[in-house]
């Protein structure tokens, strides 16, 4: 089962042992040639739990660390996944990159969970790093690896754009109740709120939508404007506030320091063919359905495809007279345990993760880039710096503006730094 330097098979140390690592376990059971070998986190409980179901899976039989340098420097580690929140997510991907250029650990490639930095000039950095490592990278950015989403975007483009031209409209959108732990609720730490954490994957699914298959998006589309609202909607009412500050403690405090719990933004590019297109993106945490929701739409001239995570194939309906424990058996982020309920035997293959692995796999495998680089994810900063500073400013970024780059290099959003006050 373990893995060897330079054989078939790619040893995976998972760098966090928390909500997003344990998905990626789950998926490496739909990666034939990959083994977790090793995780590491900042709680003891946490790993050994990791560990354990990796065995119980049988996707590796992982060695537990403590630290992410000891971890790297196990020779049964060929790549790392980093899963780590975002307020050291630069302070990992430094530790990695400093123990590979210094020869005390080898590896052939790093996948970075999203956002890559809570900032421009954090997500540079995280770049700057690995690049200077000399490390194969990928951006794990799930959903443009979906099956739903992948499978409708290719034929989409074979059948529709083929004979009618690229498709001119995308939206994409990603809302939950609210995230599941406390530093996602923070400003500081998570790097703002809804837009941040959940605008990077409908922005970048926007960008992949528009663009043909097989083409890197930066090359077939150049950002023109980005034009962005966000609000408190409902985790800064008073009950709701003084509900996050008792499931999370003082630290999370919506009546004096809220991030949005609501973003839209429309970003517009010109493509390949020299069009103007647009995409929108509408993301939130105060959507209270049956559980997560993602949705995607690609418009063209002569067709449209659309994807729903919640129109799911299997249902089940419970009566009145069953009153069911809390759970998240059914989908990510279920909000109710009776009724008609979807759900999703395996959310793990359907929200992207199983394929995102093992594409990251073989293309570190092969010694090949990724289709998904760190280059993508430092792009969708950009664009939601921008969505911050057009919200806060209540205009439209000219994103060609040589000006608009100056200042995004060193833009701090206001719900970053607990100074942004939504409007009452
Ligand atoms: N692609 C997706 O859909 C998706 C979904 C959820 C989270 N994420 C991303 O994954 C990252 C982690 O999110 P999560 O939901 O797993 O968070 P989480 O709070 O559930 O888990 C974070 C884990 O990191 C560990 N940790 C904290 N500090 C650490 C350190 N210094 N060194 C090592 N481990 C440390 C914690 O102990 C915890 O186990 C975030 O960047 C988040 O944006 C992506």
């Amino acid at each position: 089962m373990t893995a060897r330097k330079g054989g078939g098979r790619l040893g995976v140390g998972i760098a966090g042992s928390g909500f997003i690592a344990d998905f990626h376990t789950r998926a490496f059971r739909g990666v034939r040639d990959a083994d977790v070998t090793a995780v590491c986190g900042r709680t003891e409980a946490s790993v050994r739990e990791l560990c354990d179901l990796a065995r119980r899976l049988r996707v590796g039989d992982p060695t537990p660390y403590a630290d992410v340098r000891e971890m790297v420097r196990d020779p049964a580690v060929d790549a790392v996944w980093v899963t780590t929140p975002n307020h050291v997510r630069l302070e990992t991907v430094r530790a990695i990159a400093e123990e590979v250029s210094s020869g005390r650990a080898a590896l052939r490639g790093i996948a970075i969970e999203k956002p890559l930095g809570r900032t421009v000039a954090e997500a540079e950095e995280v770049l700057r790093l690995v690049e200077g490592a000399g490390l194969l990278h990928g951006y794990l950015e799930n959903q443009v690896f979906a099956p739903g989403v992948t499978r409708a975007h290719e034929l989409v483009w074979a059948r529709g754009a083929a004979a009618s031209g690229a498709p001119y409209l995308a939206r994409c959108a990603e809302e939950h109740s609210g995230p599941h732990s406390a530093w996602f609720w923070q400003g500081d730490k998570q790097g703002g709120g809804v837009l941040n954490d959940m605008m990077c994957h409908s922005v970048e699914a926007g960008r992949y939508l528009l663009t043909p298959p097989g083409v890197p998006a930066g090359e077939w589309l150049t950002p023109v404007s980005v034009d962005a609202t966000i609000a408190c909607l409902k985790w800064s009412r008073p009950a709701y506030a003084d509900d996050l500050a008792r499931r999370y403690g003082p630290e999370v405090d919506y009546r004096l320091r809220p991030s949005e719990d609501y973003a839209r933004a429309t970003v517009v590019y010109r493509n390949g063919d020299g069009d103007e297109v647009v995409a929108e993106g509408t993301t939130s945490w105060s959507y209270v359905g049956a559980g997560l929701r993602l949705s995607f739409e690609l418009l063209g001239p002569e067709y449209t495809m659309a994807v729903n995570s919640l129109d799911t194939e299997a249902k089940m309906f419970l009566s009145r007279e069953i009153a069911g424990k809390p759970g998240e058996d059914l989908v990510e982020k279920q909000n109710a345990e009776g009724g008609l309920m979807p759900l999703l035997p395996d959310e793990a293959a359907a929200y992207g993760y199983t394929e995102e692995d093992r594409h990251m796999v073989t293309r570190f495998l092969d010694g090949e880039a990724p289709a998904e680089g760190l280059d993508d994810g430092l792009e969708v900063t950009r664009l939601l710096m921008a969505a911050y500073l057009s919200a806060q400013e209540g205009r439209r970024i000219d994103l060609a503006d040589p000006a608009t780059a100056e200042r995004l290099s060193s833009f701090v959003p206001d719900v970053a730094q607990g100074t942004w006050r939504p409007a009452r």
